[in-house]
């Protein structure tokens, strides 16, 4: 029988966006914050490039929200756009003010007063990464993880899955819960729910993502009645380091930011072929010409040139990237890295508005899990980060407003495992996994057709029937929510795909080529939203 567990708010993940919401709420709160392994294993942990944010003195809000509204390819709102960069300096020093140490300009004298060190990005207009060397990602995770352990009312939970919602009547009273450790499912209610649970890159083959980026929160909030939008939006990073021994080794954008050439395997470089600003176009037009000049001359990978740096430069900027390289042979500073594009990050996700609430009473989402309208068709690289921090402190402010108001959950049945059993094939898991993720490389990626996007549907249809039966009669595991989540997050991805009838930002279809005059997003209701009457009436 699983525990029973009572908070004012449960945050369920523990990145950039959960650490900072559960560190920005008042202390009297009693805050349950869940990890699906142990802190520091998530995606923001592996981000290495950096956090956008106007720092500069010749850069602007204005310069920023154009440069994103540009690589959103006409589908930002301009809203969640201008909301996001205008907090984006005062989030940078509360991140300070935290204790994470962004690398400052070596180049000033006075030590205590030097500038931070900002680097450059595709479709950026200026210098405005701010980052800590190739290992950003790690510099804030660890710093808020250790603020969030030494604080009071904060509880962690690690080793922590997440089953699903608790919900009626419009209204999130809390989540089940799978300890791993004990293989129980727990009950944990609380006034507030905020998902924080990251993006569904695992839905791919090849992705850049750690493993649990199973797109658990947005699968559990579509279950539970909220609606999901642009989908079709999957972004796949164009540098992966390609190694038969290189699982999900991201080579971060900034090496192009700091002049790295892309180079065919005969050393031809090849992307001011395809866009006038070379490697630094935005993310889908560099994915694209990979996938492109790949398809044309049956490589293997491309390679990504930065060996006119000199070694201490490139020890001291991407300190990471050269040593995981050295790992495989590679010496960055005296040859080409082989490199191929990977699924990277979720751009659409649960909707939301600027305090992150969703369409359910008491359920928020934030970070790469929600849709605020801030990445549009295509994310600008280094945003994401940004909106983490944003949105956790715009959530934190909601909750902390309201919550005096919001009444304690009803009591909720405890999780029923009388009518299952113990898995006798959990071969029927990892088949289905590898089966999902190459139709999904195969029939669902970097250029699309109406026939593949078919076949697609068709294939996770028959997964979901066996999904759901092995769910309906064996006690459940991490891998098998998982994979019920990613079935679930791919169909709402092939729908959204399906739906659109044109090429925007990063859905490629060689059916719909051209874009649409009208920007419009792809929203999805489930058959249970509250909103469903305003579904209803779109579709009438
Ligand atoms: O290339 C990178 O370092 C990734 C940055 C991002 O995805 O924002």
């Amino acid at each position: 029988m699983g525990t029973r567990h009572q908070h004012d708010v449960l945050i369920i993940g523990s990145g950039a966006a959960g650490l900072s919401l559960a560190l920005h709420l008042p202390r009297e709160y009693r805050v349950a914050l869940l990890s699906k392994a142990d802190l520091n294993q998530g995606s923001t942990y592996w981000a290495q490039g950096g956090m956008a944010a106007v720092l500069h003195n010749r850069d602007t809000v204005d310069s920023h929200v154009a440069d994103t509204l540009a690589a959103g390819a006409g589908l930002c709102s301009r809203e969640a756009v201008e909301f996001t960069v205008s907090n984006s300096r005062h989030c940078v020093e509360w991140l300070v003010a935290q204790g994470v140490d962004f690398d400052r300009r070596e180049d000033q004298p006075k030590e205590d007063q030097r500038e931070f060190h900002l680097t450059m990005e595709g479709g950026h207009s200026h210098r405005r990464i701010i980052h800590a060397a190739d290992r950003t990602g790690r510099a804030i995770s660890e710093v808020l993880s250790e603020r969030a352990e030494a604080t009071d009312n904060i509880e962690i939970f690690t080793h922590r899955v997440a089953v699903d919602l608790v919900a009626a009547g419009g209204r999130c009273q809390g989540a089940y819960i799978l300890d791993q450790r004990s293989g129980r499912v727990d009950l944990f209610q609380a006034r507030s729910v905020v998902l924080a649970t990251g993006g569904a890159s695992k839905a791919y083959l090849y992705t850049s993502n750690p493993d649990g980026a199973s797109g658990d929160g947005i699968a559990m909030a579509w279950r539970a009645g909220c609606r999901v939008a642009n989908l079709e939006f999957n972004q796949f990073h164009p540098t992966c380091l390609y190694h038969p021994r290189a699982k999900s080794f991201l080579i971060t954008e900034a090496i192009r930011g700091e002049g790295g050439k892309l180079l065919l395997p005969d050393g031809e470089r090849f992307m001011t072929r395809f866009d006038d600003r070379g490697e630094l176009a935005p993310r889908d037009v560099v994915a694209r010409a990979i996938d492109h000049e790949m398809k044309r001359l049956g490589a293997d990978c491309v390679f990504l040139d930065i060996s006119h740096k000199s070694r201490e430069f490139l020890q001291s900027h991407f300190p990471t990237v050269m040593s995981r390289c050295a790992d495989f042979g590679i010496d960055i500073a005296a040859e080409p890295i082989p490199v191929v594009p990977a699924a990277h990050y979720t751009c659409g996700g649960i909707v939301v508005d600027t305090s992150g609430r969703t369409d359910l009473e008491n359920l928020y989402a934030i970070g790469e899990a929600s849709c605020t309208g801030l990445h549009g068709a295509n994310r600008m690289a280094s945003n994401s980060l940004l909106e983490c921090i944003v949105y956790a402190e715009s959530a934190a402010g909601h909750i902390a407003r309201t919550l005096p108001e919001v009444a304690a959950p009803d009591p909720a049945p405890a999780w029923d495992e009388s009518q299952v059993t113990d898995s006798d094939e959990d071969v029927v898991i990892s088949h289905n996994w590898d089966e999902l993720r190459r139709f999904m490389w195969d029939y669902v990626g970097i250029v699309r057709t109406n026939k593949r996007l078919q076949r697609a549907l068709h294939r996770v249809e028959l997964l979901q029937a066996e999904i759901a039966e092995y769910y309906g009669n064996y006690k459940v595991g991490n891998d098998l929510l998982e994979l019920r989540n990613l079935a679930m997050v791919a169909e709402l991805m092939i729908r959204c795909a399906i739906s659109r009838r044109e090429s925007r930002g990063l859905h490629y279809t060689l059916d719909y080529p051209e874009i649409l005059p009208e920007a419009r997003d792809t929203v999805l209701y489930p058959p249970n939203s509250p909103l469903q009457s305003e579904s209803d009436a779109k579709s009438a």
